[in-house]
């Protein structure tokens, strides 16, 4: 019911911010070993030069639903800055938040190919290097949490709804359970090791970071809010309690609790899964809210494409492999020996 809320709620929302221009996709930006798509969307008014945020869509979503169903492009028309959509490669469009390639600086994975993205956008659109940042939600929360663990040199601040901590889907699959269900318990020295190991030697200001977790989640279970408090409160190194924690703030239920200027943990009282993208308290947290557009560009000049479909399943899946869940294309039959066992709505797995 939770899923179905979301993907309810999202659809609903699509057409209710329509943005001025279109959603155009882009090819050969640079180095992109997974295929990761970039649509970027950029309003025919800039501020000068433009702030450029990256935003993630959730499992089974694509850059287009997340284009129509959240409202940075309608507020870009307003602000001037330029937002890229990545599209993920996987089959069940989850990004991959788990392996060492794409939790470690510049050695590959999803999240490589979403740098690449920002850095195109840095050459070729005269974007503001020092004002790029990432949002998403659900998966794209933890591709937020990957981002500015491997990145912290490329991002200036991040905004994750219902995540989990850097590192903690880290394995052989694109699903951790154990995280998911909020069992993978650290210490805030481990956690905080493994945000230091995503870009060793890095000595360079982090970004800021905030993150939002409702307290009735059962895809991405809200202990994952408190072991994110752990993890970037040891490497900002602050303390675990926050300095202010003001209630109904910004929704009725909710909490935003400080921990000074770098990290701020906005919690859901009784919301589930699905935290809505609160984009114009995203937007003051980048500090994007007194930009001035000036006289724009025309967008970038390319074909509107949609992502390609995936290939109808086939074949029968090994031990480990995924079966099934919501957007999943591909074989739902376990090799002889096993059987496919649900996850959760969003991921089924052959033990
Ligand atoms: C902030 O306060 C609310 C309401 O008392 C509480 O539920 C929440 O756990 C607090 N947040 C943190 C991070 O301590």
């Amino acid at each position: 019911m939770l899923f179905a809320s979301l993907l309810t709620a999202l659809s609903a929302a699509a057409g209710a911010f329509a943005a001025a221009g279109q959603l155009v996709q882009v090819t050969n930006f640079g180095t992109n070993p997974t295929n990761v798509g970039m649509f970027v969307y950029k309003p025919a008014r800039l501020a000068s030069p433009p702030p450029l945020i990256v935003a993630m869509h959730y499992c089974t979503g694509t850059a287009q639903a997340y284009f129509q169903g959240t409202q940075y492009a309608n507020l870009a028309d307003t602000h001037g800055f330029i937002v890229i959509y990545p599209n993920a490669p996987d089959s069940g469009g989850c990004w991959d938040v788990h392996t060492t390639a794409t939790l470690t600086h510049n050695a590959g994975g999803d999240s490589l190919g979403i740098v690449s993205m920002v850095r195109y956008a840095i050459a070729n659109y005269g974007v503001d290097a020092t004002r790029v940042f990432a949002t998403g939600t659900s998966s794209g929360a933890m591709m937020t949490n990957v981002l500015m663990g491997a990145y912290p040199d490329v991002f200036k601040a991040g905004s994750a709804f219902s995540g989990v901590p850097y590192a903690c889907f880290e394995g052989p699959d694109m699903w951790n359970s154990q995280c998911s269900t909020g069992q993978l318990i650290k210490t805030p020295q481990q956690w905080g090791d493994l945000v230091r190991s995503g870009f060793p030697g890095f000595t360079g200001t982090r970004p800021k970071f905030q993150f939002w977790h409702g307290t009735a989640d059962t895809t991405l279970y809200p202990q994952n809010f408190w072991e994110d408090i752990k993890q970037w409160t040891n490497v900002f190194g602050v303390s675990q309690t926050p300095v202010t924690n003001t209630t109904n703030d910004p929704l009725p239920g909710y909490s935003r609790a400080s921990f000074g200027p770098n990290i701020q943990a906005i919690l859901a009282q009784g919301v589930g899964h699905t935290v809505p993208e609160q984009a114009n308290d995203v937007l003051a947290w980048f500090g994007l809210t007194n930009l001035t557009p000036g006289s724009g560009t025309a967008p970038p000049a390319g074909p509107t494409t949609a992502p390609p479909p995936p290939a109808p399943g086939s074949g029968t899946v090994a031990h480990f492999g995924q079966c099934g869940g919501i957007g999943y294309t591909g074989p739902t039959v376990c090799a002889a020996g096993f059987t496919c066992v649900v996850s959760n709505a969003y991921y089924s797995q052959c033990l």
